[in-house]
């Protein structure tokens, strides 16, 4: 496995790998989640490029930037045992080098729910997949389904800009308690992760309800057990309906969602 930290290293690489590519963003701190992307990857693809980037851009709150876990020493070794032919690993001057100016913004799908509640997150999201896109030229990319919105907006952007690429999708992984994998669950403590169980439990109940031709949204609100959400809604995603929710516990931010319609991959 090469790491590679700078644009020129990586064209450079990138130029090195024969056949389909297919290239998995992540912000490190690599769990299970990340490997079924790697996993997805590598079943999918000739060769495999992660960039492992800390986007500054997509942070709303400098603490939350801040307290970000970080293990790079571990993310290669990682990444290196799931096959990963390239690491992109660079620093944020650069990809944001001193007078950097030119910004995605995505309309609709970046509006309401996350885009909301995190002022320029999807622009820095946006920013920084389109850079990479044009720099890995992958054939496939892969994300998490568990960043609903997070795929959406991609889309939006590869079907946009009409980006020769393909959007996978990989189901949310999750502890054995039901807790969909988050590099941030590390910050939990006991008892903030009893209580952070209630989301998945309340989707569950909420997916429930839309099978027997309830109202989704009141279910799985209904069943926060005492949790406040910042949101519980319902997301079309190119035609998959998708029951999303977030909460806050401590400092810590919790997504997660069902897929109540259709198919997301
Ligand atoms: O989902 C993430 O980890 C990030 O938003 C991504 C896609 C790597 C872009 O920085």
């Amino acid at each position: 496995m090469k790491t590679v930290r700078t644009v020129e290293e990586l064209r450079e690489a990138r130029r090195s790998l024969a056949g389909e590519v297919g290239l998995v963003p992540t912000m490190g701190a690599l769990h299970d989640g990340h490997l079924a992307l790697l996993a997805a990857a590598r079943a999918e693809n000739d060769a495999v490029v992660m960039s492992l980037f800390v986007n500054p851009a997509q942070f709303d709150e400098a603490s939350d930037l801040a307290a970000y876990p970080r293990d790079e020493e571990r993310d290669l070794q990682v990444a290196a045992e799931a096959g990963v032919a390239v690491v992109f690993a660079p620093s944020a001057e650069e990809l944001y080098p001193s007078g950097y100016q030119t910004w995605v913004e995505v309309e609709a799908a970046a509006q309401g729910l996350e885009g909301d509640l995190r002022p320029g997150h999807f622009r820095g999201v946006a920013t920084v997949c389109l850079k990479l896109f044009t720099l890995v030229q992958p054939t496939r990319a892969y994300f998490g389904q568990k960043d609903a919105q997070q795929v959406a907006v991609v889309r939006a952007l590869v079907r946009d800009l009409a980006l020769p690429l393909e959007i996978r999708v990989v189901p949310t992984v999750r502890d054995v308690d039901g807790l969909a994998l988050s590099s941030r669950n590390g910050r939990l403590g006991p008892a903030e992760r009893g209580r952070a169980l209630a989301l998945p439990r309340a989707l569950d109940v909420g997916a429930e309800a839309y099978r027997r031709g309830d109202d989704p949204v009141a279910a799985a609100t209904a069943a926060l057990d005492g949790l406040t959400p910042d949101y519980v809604s319902l997301l079309d995603l190119d035609g998959a309906l998708v029951l999303a929710a977030a909460a806050r516990i401590g400092t810590t931010r919790f997504l997660d969602n069902v897929i109540l319609e259709g198919d997301l991959a």
